[in-house]
Protein backbone atom coordinates (compact mmCIF):
# COMPACT_ATOMS: atom_id res chain seq x y z
CA UNK A 1 0.00 0.00 0.00
CA UNK A 2 1.71 3.34 -0.97
CA UNK A 3 0.90 6.39 1.29
CA UNK A 4 1.20 10.33 1.22
CA UNK A 5 -0.53 12.77 3.71
CA UNK A 6 -2.87 15.60 1.87
CA UNK A 7 -2.21 18.70 1.69
CA UNK A 8 -5.78 20.44 1.16
CA UNK A 9 -6.81 21.36 4.42
CA UNK A 10 -10.52 20.44 4.02
CA UNK A 11 -9.36 17.03 2.20
CA UNK A 12 -7.24 16.86 5.88
CA UNK A 13 -9.87 17.03 8.29
CA UNK A 14 -11.89 14.42 6.29
CA UNK A 15 -8.71 12.20 6.60
CA UNK A 16 -8.56 13.06 10.53
CA UNK A 17 -12.22 12.09 10.36
CA UNK A 18 -12.61 8.67 8.94
CA UNK A 19 -9.57 8.18 11.12
CA UNK A 20 -11.35 8.44 14.29
CA UNK A 21 -14.03 6.53 12.90
CA UNK A 22 -12.50 3.59 11.19
CA UNK A 23 -12.71 0.86 13.93
CA UNK A 24 -16.44 1.68 14.06
CA UNK A 25 -17.32 1.96 10.64
CA UNK A 26 -18.12 -1.31 9.77
CA UNK A 27 -20.63 -2.03 13.10
CA UNK A 28 -22.73 1.57 12.14
CA UNK A 29 -23.25 0.23 8.63
CA UNK A 30 -24.25 -3.40 9.18
CA UNK A 31 -28.06 -3.08 9.97
CA UNK A 32 -28.37 -0.86 6.53
CA UNK A 33 -25.99 -2.67 4.57
CA UNK A 34 -28.15 -5.97 5.12
CA UNK A 35 -31.49 -4.07 4.65
CA UNK A 36 -30.82 -2.25 1.79
CA UNK A 37 -27.64 -0.80 0.36
CA UNK A 38 -25.98 -4.53 -0.10
CA UNK A 39 -28.00 -5.04 -2.95
CA UNK A 40 -27.41 -1.92 -4.65
CA UNK A 41 -23.66 -2.33 -4.31
CA UNK A 42 -24.14 -5.80 -6.34
CA UNK A 43 -26.20 -4.19 -8.56
CA UNK A 44 -23.45 -1.15 -9.22
CA UNK A 45 -20.85 -3.87 -9.31
CA UNK A 46 -22.53 -6.11 -12.36
CA UNK A 47 -22.35 -2.98 -14.61
CA UNK A 48 -18.68 -2.79 -14.51
CA UNK A 49 -17.59 -4.84 -17.48
CA UNK A 50 -15.24 -8.14 -17.40
CA UNK A 51 -11.56 -7.60 -17.39
CA UNK A 52 -11.95 -4.57 -16.70
CA UNK A 53 -9.30 -2.19 -15.55
CA UNK A 54 -11.11 -0.67 -12.47
CA UNK A 55 -10.17 2.52 -9.92
CA UNK A 56 -12.45 2.70 -6.44
CA UNK A 57 -12.09 6.13 -4.91
CA UNK A 58 -13.41 6.39 -1.26
CA UNK A 59 -12.65 2.11 -0.91
CA UNK A 60 -13.27 2.93 2.78
CA UNK A 61 -12.88 -0.36 4.98
CA UNK A 62 -13.71 -2.06 1.19
CA UNK A 63 -17.32 -2.93 2.13
CA UNK A 64 -17.60 -3.23 -1.85
CA UNK A 65 -14.40 -5.93 -2.38
CA UNK A 66 -16.84 -8.77 -1.72
CA UNK A 67 -18.78 -7.43 -5.22
CA UNK A 68 -15.53 -7.03 -7.14
CA UNK A 69 -15.61 -8.91 -10.35
CA UNK A 70 -13.01 -11.85 -10.02
CA UNK A 71 -11.48 -10.59 -13.61
CA UNK A 72 -11.13 -7.17 -13.22
CA UNK A 73 -7.56 -5.14 -12.08
CA UNK A 74 -8.62 -2.84 -9.56
CA UNK A 75 -7.01 -0.40 -7.83
CA UNK A 76 -8.38 1.54 -4.99
CA UNK A 77 -7.50 4.59 -3.00
CA UNK A 78 -8.96 6.73 0.36
CA UNK A 79 -7.78 9.60 1.98
CA UNK A 80 -7.95 7.77 5.33
CA UNK A 81 -4.95 5.47 6.06
CA UNK A 82 -6.80 3.97 9.07
CA UNK A 83 -9.59 3.22 6.66
CA UNK A 84 -7.05 2.01 3.98
CA UNK A 85 -5.46 -0.42 6.88
CA UNK A 86 -9.12 -1.66 7.25
CA UNK A 87 -9.50 -2.26 3.42
CA UNK A 88 -5.94 -4.15 3.19
CA UNK A 89 -6.97 -6.35 6.19
CA UNK A 90 -10.27 -6.98 3.94
CA UNK A 91 -8.69 -7.85 1.06
CA UNK A 92 -6.05 -10.68 2.46
CA UNK A 93 -9.05 -12.09 3.94
CA UNK A 94 -10.92 -12.09 0.76
CA UNK A 95 -7.76 -13.07 -0.72
CA UNK A 96 -7.78 -10.29 -3.62
CA UNK A 97 -5.15 -8.65 -5.26
CA UNK A 98 -6.20 -5.08 -4.86
CA UNK A 99 -3.29 -2.16 -5.47
CA UNK A 100 -4.23 0.24 -2.43
CA UNK A 101 -2.88 3.42 -2.17
CA UNK A 102 -3.52 6.77 0.11
CA UNK A 103 -4.98 9.31 -1.80
CA UNK A 104 -7.36 12.57 -2.63
CA UNK A 105 -10.00 12.04 -4.58
CA UNK A 106 -9.63 16.08 -5.65
CA UNK A 107 -5.35 15.18 -6.78
CA UNK A 108 -5.20 11.63 -8.16
CA UNK A 109 -1.93 10.34 -9.44
CA UNK A 110 -2.31 8.45 -11.82
CA UNK A 111 -2.32 9.13 -15.75
CA UNK A 112 -4.85 10.43 -18.30
CA UNK A 113 -7.15 7.67 -19.44
CA UNK A 114 -5.77 5.14 -17.01
CA UNK A 115 -9.19 3.01 -16.47
CA UNK A 116 -12.25 1.53 -17.57
CA UNK A 117 -14.41 1.86 -14.91
CA UNK A 118 -13.79 4.58 -11.72
CA UNK A 119 -16.70 3.11 -9.08
CA UNK A 120 -16.99 5.35 -6.10
CA UNK A 121 -19.97 4.30 -3.46
CA UNK A 122 -21.22 6.96 -0.62
CA UNK A 123 -17.98 9.34 -1.02
CA UNK A 124 -18.72 12.29 -3.13
CA UNK A 125 -21.04 13.62 0.05
CA UNK A 126 -17.61 13.93 1.68
CA UNK A 127 -14.76 14.59 -1.00
CA UNK A 128 -14.68 18.65 -0.11
CA UNK A 129 -15.15 19.93 -3.83
CA UNK A 130 -17.22 17.20 -5.57
CA UNK A 131 -16.62 19.03 -9.21
CA UNK A 132 -13.04 18.79 -8.74
CA UNK A 133 -13.25 15.00 -7.20
CA UNK A 134 -15.35 14.07 -10.29
CA UNK A 135 -13.12 15.96 -12.87
CA UNK A 136 -10.50 13.94 -11.74
CA UNK A 137 -12.47 10.39 -11.93
CA UNK A 138 -13.69 11.65 -15.64
CA UNK A 139 -9.17 12.80 -16.56
CA UNK A 140 -8.49 9.17 -15.45
CA UNK A 141 -11.19 7.61 -17.20
CA UNK A 142 -10.42 6.63 -20.76
CA UNK A 143 -12.41 8.07 -23.39
CA UNK A 144 -15.82 5.49 -23.62
CA UNK A 145 -14.92 4.57 -19.77
CA UNK A 146 -17.47 4.48 -17.27
CA UNK A 147 -18.56 6.27 -13.93
CA UNK A 148 -20.59 4.70 -11.57
CA UNK A 149 -21.95 5.89 -8.11
CA UNK A 150 -23.80 4.58 -5.32
CA UNK A 151 -24.95 8.05 -3.05
CA UNK A 152 -27.55 9.73 -1.10
CA UNK A 153 -28.28 13.33 -2.59
CA UNK A 154 -30.51 16.52 -1.74
CA UNK A 155 -34.25 15.84 -2.15
CA UNK A 156 -35.83 16.51 -5.53
CA UNK A 157 -38.68 17.35 -2.89
CA UNK A 158 -38.98 21.33 -2.53
CA UNK A 159 -39.87 20.88 1.16
CA UNK A 160 -37.55 18.52 2.08
CA UNK A 161 -34.51 19.71 0.12
CA UNK A 162 -34.87 22.54 2.01
CA UNK A 163 -35.25 20.80 5.07
CA UNK A 164 -31.87 19.10 4.27
CA UNK A 165 -30.38 22.50 3.47
CA UNK A 166 -31.13 23.66 6.99
CA UNK A 167 -29.95 20.42 8.66
CA UNK A 168 -26.69 19.99 6.42
CA UNK A 169 -24.06 22.32 8.90
CA UNK A 170 -25.01 20.20 11.63
CA UNK A 171 -25.19 16.86 10.13
CA UNK A 172 -21.27 17.72 8.46
CA UNK A 173 -20.51 18.39 12.34
CA UNK A 174 -21.30 15.16 13.55
CA UNK A 175 -20.88 12.87 10.78
CA UNK A 176 -18.57 14.63 8.23
CA UNK A 177 -20.84 14.48 5.35
CA UNK A 178 -23.37 16.46 3.16
CA UNK A 179 -26.50 15.46 2.71
CA UNK A 180 -27.61 17.84 0.79
CA UNK A 181 -25.45 17.15 -2.76
CA UNK A 182 -26.69 17.75 -5.96
CA UNK A 183 -24.64 14.86 -7.45
CA UNK A 184 -26.54 13.87 -10.51
CA UNK A 185 -26.18 17.78 -11.48
CA UNK A 186 -22.25 17.74 -10.49
CA UNK A 187 -21.62 15.25 -12.73
CA UNK A 188 -22.98 16.80 -15.60
CA UNK A 189 -20.85 20.23 -14.25
CA UNK A 190 -17.40 17.50 -14.49
CA UNK A 191 -18.04 16.92 -18.44
CA UNK A 192 -19.28 13.52 -18.19
CA UNK A 193 -22.25 12.50 -20.15
CA UNK A 194 -24.72 9.74 -21.16
CA UNK A 195 -26.13 9.79 -17.46
CA UNK A 196 -28.43 7.00 -16.48
CA UNK A 197 -30.08 7.31 -13.20
CA UNK A 198 -31.85 5.24 -10.84
CA UNK A 199 -33.48 6.18 -7.46
CA UNK A 200 -34.39 4.83 -4.18
CA UNK A 201 -35.54 5.41 -1.04
CA UNK A 202 -37.89 8.49 -1.41
CA UNK A 203 -35.09 9.48 -4.52
CA UNK A 204 -32.24 10.19 -2.18
CA UNK A 205 -30.04 7.14 -2.86
CA UNK A 206 -29.24 7.29 -6.44
CA UNK A 207 -27.23 4.69 -8.55
CA UNK A 208 -25.59 6.94 -11.11
CA UNK A 209 -24.16 5.72 -14.65
CA UNK A 210 -22.48 7.97 -16.60
CA UNK A 211 -19.46 8.14 -19.42
CA UNK A 212 -16.47 9.80 -20.77
CA UNK A 213 -17.43 10.49 -24.31
CA UNK A 214 -15.15 12.48 -25.27
CA UNK A 215 -11.33 12.74 -24.62
C1 LIG B 1 -18.86 7.05 3.92
S1 LIG B 1 -17.28 6.38 3.62
C2 LIG B 1 -17.65 5.24 2.30
C3 LIG B 1 -16.65 4.12 2.23
C4 LIG B 1 -16.96 3.04 1.18
N1 LIG B 1 -16.92 3.58 -0.15
C5 LIG B 1 -18.30 2.40 1.45
O1 LIG B 1 -19.16 2.41 0.57
O2 LIG B 1 -18.47 1.86 2.56
C6 LIG B 1 -16.46 7.68 2.72
C7 LIG B 1 -15.02 7.34 2.38
O3 LIG B 1 -14.53 8.32 1.47
C8 LIG B 1 -13.22 8.68 1.85
N2 LIG B 1 -12.95 10.03 1.35
C9 LIG B 1 -13.57 11.18 1.69
N3 LIG B 1 -13.03 12.21 1.05
C10 LIG B 1 -12.03 11.71 0.28
C11 LIG B 1 -11.09 12.28 -0.62
N4 LIG B 1 -11.03 13.61 -0.84
N5 LIG B 1 -10.23 11.47 -1.25
C12 LIG B 1 -10.25 10.13 -1.03
N6 LIG B 1 -11.10 9.52 -0.18
C13 LIG B 1 -11.98 10.31 0.47
C14 LIG B 1 -13.25 8.61 3.37
O4 LIG B 1 -11.96 8.51 3.94
C15 LIG B 1 -14.10 7.37 3.60
O5 LIG B 1 -13.33 6.20 3.64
Amino acid sequence: MTTAASVDPAAELVRKRYNRVARFYDLEQALGERLLFERLRRQLWERVPRQATVLEVGVGTGINMRHYPPDARITAIDISEAMLARAQARAQRLNLAVELAQMDAQRLEFADDSFDAVVATFVFCSVPDPVAGLQEARRVLRPGGQLLLLEHVRSENALAGKLMDWLNPLIVRLAGANINRRTVENVRLAGLDDLRVSSRLLNIVKLIEARKTSP
